[in-house]
């Protein structure tokens, strides 16, 4: 065996990839499966993206851009925040970067050295405990359920915080729980890293798909937070590979040092088709999908619980549905993986997002229209009878909402 290096022991496989082989392999042999395991929209990107990026193509758009990203997008984004959110950002802070991933590495690179901490909520996005270990820091997973609305809260950042502590991460909505930070909380928050001088790194990825409460970002409170965000998924760009950091004004020159080194630039035809993103025609369309994904996740939310799945989170933003499915299983891979043999309905176990309750936990991605939304729920009604008998479960009652209204 040639030599690797020790980092990789810390980095885990996602565990999902399992489920998504058999999903695959059961489609491969003509099966109907529903997909609701993936964490991208459904929707094709919108025509006008697909027009410029054509175009793009067509004139020769296929040389380097800068490491930063082409001026005009900057400035189309800092537009996009003064007209859509009213907050100033100076383009000079916006980084251009492959997909939110690339902002997420660039950042941490920025910070964290070897034995350095990180603050991260457990559950909670798992490519960010690898990156963290790649670069020989310290993930802090802080265990966070319905209690704090799934989300890092003054106390837990007090508590878990140490001499080493250099950054708290969080994502608002986040995944895999769609629980989104109220404005005032987020400023408790930031002030809180501010006085105990700990970066804020606010994965921004799923703004803009929000149910509940008016769009919104962490930029509005703080020039000196690190704020990560994305064409993937507001703007279902997914495969384009483009995302977006605003950085404190002194942070810009390193960051943009590292992009130089690791990524050399964005990918340059992605980076034209997004010039598009933000003209009127496309954002109501964008809209129109928005209610499309709130009627959808009003139907899971009022659907589930009957199931004996019931949410533990609200779900306020993204496309995810963070499920409780212990009334079924002790084990939630064993139930993803009995329902999709014996339904094709393709659901993610919990492990993959953490320790914290993740073994009887579940993600739902409502990343299908309504008709095949509501034939999933048929399916696990069936599915409920067969697999109860054989684990020797009671046949779930209705069950409330773990969430509180607020
Ligand atoms: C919370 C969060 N951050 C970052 C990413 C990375 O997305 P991308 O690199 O496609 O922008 C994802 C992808 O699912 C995510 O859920």
């Amino acid at each position: 065996m040639p030599h690797t290096a020790p980092r990789l022991r810390a980095i885990e496989p996602f565990h999902v990839m399992r489920i998504l082989a058999e999903a695959q392999a059961l489609a491969a042999s003509g099966r109907d499966v529903i997909h609701l395991e993936v964490g991208e929209p459904d929707f094709p990107t919108p025509q006008p993206i697909i027009d410029a990026g054509i175009a793009a193509l067509q004139n020769g758009q296929t040389f380097y851009t800068g490491a930063c990203g082409l001026p005009a997008l900057r400035a189309a984004i800092a537009g996009f925040y003064a007209a859509r959110l009213g907050v100033i950002v100076d383009p000079a802070r916006i980084i251009i970067t492959p997909g939110a991933s690339g902002a997420l590495q660039l950042i941490l690179a920025l910070l964290v050295g070897r034995d350095d901490e990180v603050l991260l909520t457990d559950p909670g996005y798992p490519c960010n405990r690898h990156l963290v270990s790649l670069l020989e820091g310290k993930p802090v997973n802080i265990p966070v359920d319905a209690a704090s609305n799934f989300q890092l809260t003054p106390e837990l950042i007090t508590r878990h915080a140490g001499p080493r502590t250099v950054a708290a991460l969080l994502a608002s909505p986040a995944n895999p729980t769609g629980a989104v930070l109220s404005a005032s909380d987020m400023a408790i928050l930031a002030e809180v890293c501010s006085q105990s001088q700990i970066a804020l790194i606010v994965d921004e990825i799923y703004q803009g798909l929000v149910y509940d409460s008016p769009h919104d970002t962490a930029l509005r409170l703080s020039q000196e937070l690190f704020v990560v965000n994305s064409f993937s998924k507001f703007f279902q760009m997914t495969g384009w590979r483009l995302g977006w950091l605003v950085a404190p004004a002194w942070a810009a020159p390193e960051l943009e040092k590292l992009a130089q080194n690791l990524f050399l630039a964005p990918p340059t035809p992605a980076q034209h088709a997004a010039l598009a993103a933000f003209t009127p025609e496309t954002l109501a369309l964008l809209e129109s999908r928005r209610q499309e994904l709130a009627r959808r996740r009003d139907f899971l939310l009022q659907a589930l619980p009957g199931l004996g799945l019931p949410p533990m989170a609200r779900g306020d933003g993204a496309f995810y549905l963070w499920l409780d499915c212990q009334q079924l299983s002790d084990d939630a891979e064993h139930f993803a993986s009995a329902l999709l043999q014996a339904e094709g309905v393709a659901v993610t176990p919990g492990r993959d997002f953490g320790a914290h309750g993740t073994r009887q936990a579940l993600r739902i991605a409502y990343s299908q229209p309504l008709p095949r939304l509501a034939e999933a729920v048929a399916r696990i009604a069936r599915f409920l009878p067969d697999y109860c008998a054989a684990t020797g479960r009671r046949l779930p009652s209705q069950q409330a909402n773990h969430f509180q209204d607020h």
